[in-house]
């Protein structure tokens, strides 16, 4: 097992590249299976849950090549329908394979997501959506089992714009008879270039970053080979990192439009910063602000981001209010910043924040993926030697995060134990 021990206090300065999205490269893997043939997806990050989806995709019969940042995968001998437990209990976002196996093979066998850290996250809006198109769907010890005689269009209406659900049953539409209409559709930028990428495959797609998608099935599709985006989430978080530390840093190759409602938030904080086509300036100010934050679907605040914004507020002057409104678990960092000496309250979902002069090291432990980011962002400006245990959540969604911050004169030191 490996930990991460960080020192805090550090200026940091110079420049770091934004790696490819995960949440936008997830589900064009999963897009892969649409279609027999060689695909090439490039711009991918090396973390661990890009690994587990080559796994699943293996195991489904593709065959994967790895490059530098990029993949080959080859889905001709693609034949299995099975996304097994072992897989899809390590990563949510495995549940992408159902609406693509169901296009190609007419069958799909995947395991239920179960609980989660942050939150009950059920399935049901993928499920419904799905049977409307004609798929027969049954649960049984633990599993969705879904089989269909062909997949057709259909009116489907989320009660919740849900990212992977709206995904899923895009995909699932790409080659169904006939018209598909996704109302109350998931605005995402990774939605959106999953749409991109479809139809750069051949499929009639319009609507995608709106709420309503169209899309139109067709039987004819080419391979994928497509460039993944930038992750918006990894771009806040360095723009938090900066931020708290009082840094001046140059982040490149993102794209700033995918995060104004961050942007926003972080320059009422009090940090400055400027932004060019594909790159952020990010000066830290020497006392930050307090500022409230609601998370709503995009183009509102993301949920990904609430975490590390709270570690900002945990030192800003005065109180802020941050308001979960997707998952109704999402305070598990709470408490882990509180043994940092945070003042921090929760009722529901409703976290009150009164800012502390600095915080101080503490042993403490990540819980899931964007609560470890959070723990990195209060240890960077806290006095002392902060360690943080169980990174393993930290691995599958950001890449080389201790080494970006090496990069940036960062004194962050991974152990292994
Ligand atoms: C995706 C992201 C995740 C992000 C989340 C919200 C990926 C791989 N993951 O997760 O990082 O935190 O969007 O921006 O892209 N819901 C239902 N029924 C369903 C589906 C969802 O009730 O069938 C609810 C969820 O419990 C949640 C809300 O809808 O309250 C939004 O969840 P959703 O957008 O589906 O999250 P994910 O797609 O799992």
């Amino acid at each position: 097992m490996e930990i991460l021990i960080i020192k805090g206090g550090k200026k940091l300065e110079g420049e770091i590249t934004i790696s490819g999205a995960k949440n936008a490269a997830l589900p064009l893997m999963a897009a892969t299976i649409l279609w027999s043939g060689k695909h090439k997806l490039s711009n991918i990050p090396d973390v661990r849950d890009i690994r587990t989806m080559i796994r699943l995709l293996t195991t489904l019969g593709a065959a994967v090549t790895e490059g530098k940042n990029s993949y080959h995968i080859d889905t001709t001998n693609l034949c299995k329908e099975e996304a097994p437990y072992n897989l899809v209990k390590t990563m949510r976002a495995s549940v992408l394979t159902l609406g693509p196996l169901l296009s190609r093979l007419g069958k799909a066998k995947v395991s239920l997501p179960g609980g989660c850290a942050i939150g009950a996250r059920p399935i049901d809006l993928h499920i419904q959506g799905l049977e409307k198109m004609g798929a027969a769907i049954t649960l049984s010890q633990g599993y969705v089992i879904a089989e269909t005689d062909g997949l057709r269009g259909a009116d489907i209406s989320f009660d919740i714009p849900t990212v992977t659900g709206t995904e899923n049953i895009m995909m699932a539409a790409v080659t169904a008879r006939g018209k598909t209409r996704i109302e109350n559709a998931a605005r995402e930028p990774e939605v959106k270039d999953l749409a991109e990428a479809l139809i750069s495959m051949g499929a009639n797609i319009s609507g995608a970053g709106e709420s309503m998608i169209e899309i139109e099935g067709t039987d004819e599709l080419t391979p994928l080979s497509y460039s993944i985006i930038p992750d918006r989430i990894e771009t806040g978080t360095f723009c938090a990192i900066a931020g708290v530390t009082n840094s001046n840093v140059l982040l490149k190759g993102c794209k700033p439009e995918h995060l104004e409602s961050v942007i926003e938030k972080l320059r009422e904080a009090g940090i400055d910063i400027t932004v060019e086509s594909s790159s952020l300036r990010v000066k830290g100010p020497s006392k930050l602000h307090s500022t409230n934050i609601k998370t709503m679907p995009y183009p509102w605040f993301p949920t990904d981001m609430q975490a590390q914004f709270m570690a900002l507020m945990c030192v800003a002057d005065g109180t802020s209010v941050i308001r979960e409104k997707i998952f109704e678990n999402r305070y598990m960092h709470v408490a882990e910043l509180r043994r940092m000496g945070a003042n921090i309250e929760t009722e529901g979902n409703t976290a009150t924040v009164r800012g502390v002069n600095t915080l101080n090291a503490a042993p403490v432990m990540a819980t899931d993926l964007r609560a470890s980011a959070s723990l990195i962002v209060a240890a960077m400006a806290a006095e002392g030697e902060t360690i943080i245990d169980r990174i393993y959540h930290l691995d599958r969604g950001y890449e080389k995060i201790d080494e970006k911050l090496v990069s940036l004169g960062g004194d962050v030191k991974r152990v292994s134990i």
